[in-house]
């Protein structure tokens, strides 16, 4: 099969949206928390933020779908609309559920330039996605939050997993089809967006070689204690990655540069000589993200 022919968007769109799951937030089961884990939530920062961001995704993700004439690729975007908008829902009715601090979440103006600030955001969930599946498989083994909320959750990155393959697919697929005329703008989008990922990657390590030598450690009340390397977060980051994204077609193209860069890194954190631990000040999970965020 070609990349960018007819037989390719058939592929990238059709098993896109035959892995399209039906279900209502609302319906989820959710479970009646214990107090810890009740305050572990509501002491994570980020809930208005992530609110903000997949309202936002929807909005701009179905605006950018009709401006599609394309009427399967139409119908793939329309698709991720939706989903990205359920996000916001879930998001949103977790928050209300467990009283999660999500105020001063008004979504971004829709952007004026829709084609490139869909593009913009595909290659920031590539990039999002590849530290989140790292970031919830450490959580999980860390013990930080019962399987009953972590299952909740699980097929929420499974649609991320879905969202940034159809990307990679439909940019290529793009690409080819409109020839070199898109190359500037194409290489230029993608040295920024890649870039970022590399930055925060240098930040990783250079937290790593010259701070406490312990990536951050989680610790406190029930918590298993546990000093975690960024060696280790980044092996779960590349491992999470290649076991989510083994479920689809071999033919599909998959994000590919950020694992690679990723790889890259970890065989260099492994060839720096090893300091001994270090106490260092409590961190949480979503801390370490923080900090790869710059
Ligand atoms: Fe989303
Ligand atoms: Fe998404």
């Amino acid at each position: 099969m070609k990349i960018g022919s007819p037989e390719h968007k058939e592929l990238f769109c059709q098993s896109f949206i035959a892995s399209h799951r039906q279900y209502e937030p609302e319906a989820l089961p959710w479970p009646d928390l214990d107090d810890i884990t009740l305050q572990r939530l509501r002491g994570i920062p980020f809930w208005g933020e992530a609110v903000r961001i997949e309202t936002s995704a929807g909005v701009m993700v179905n605006t950018f779908a009709e401006t599609i004439t394309d009427p399967l690729i139409k119908e793939a975007v329309l698709l991720q609309g939706y989903e990205e908008t359920r996000h916001s829902r879930l998001l949103k009715f977790m928050a209300e559920r467990y009283q999660l601090d999500v105020q001063d979440q008004t979504p971004e103006p829709i952007p004026s330039k829709i084609e490139p600030a869909f593009i913009r955001f595909g290659y920031g969930e590539c990039i999002d996605s590849f530290f989140a599946f790292g970031l919830f498989e450490t959580g999980r083994q860390l013990g930080y939050f019962p399987d009953t909320i972590l299952g909740i959750f699980d097929p929420v990155l499974d649609e991320e997993a879905r969202h940034i393959t159809f990307f990679v697919n439909w940019i290529a697929y793009l690409q080819t089809n409109r020839g070199r005329g898109a190359a500037p703008l194409r290489a230029g989008l993608t040295a920024w967006n890649y870039g970022r990922a590399l930055w925060n990657l240098i930040n990783l390590i250079r937290s790593n070689a010259g701070g406490s030598g312990s990536g951050f450690t989680a610790t406190g009340g029930s918590i298993v204690d546990a000093n975690l390397t960024v060696e280790q977060f980044l092996a779960t980051c590349l491992e999470r990655n290649a076991h989510r994204m083994s479920g689809f077609d071999a033919r599909l193209l998959r994000p590919q540069l950020l694992p690679a860069v990723a790889a890259l890194a970890l065989n260099t954190l492994k060839l720096l000589p090893k300091r001994h631990p270090a106490k260092v000040e409590e961190r949480s999970p979503w801390e370490l993200d923080g900090e790869m965020r710059g």
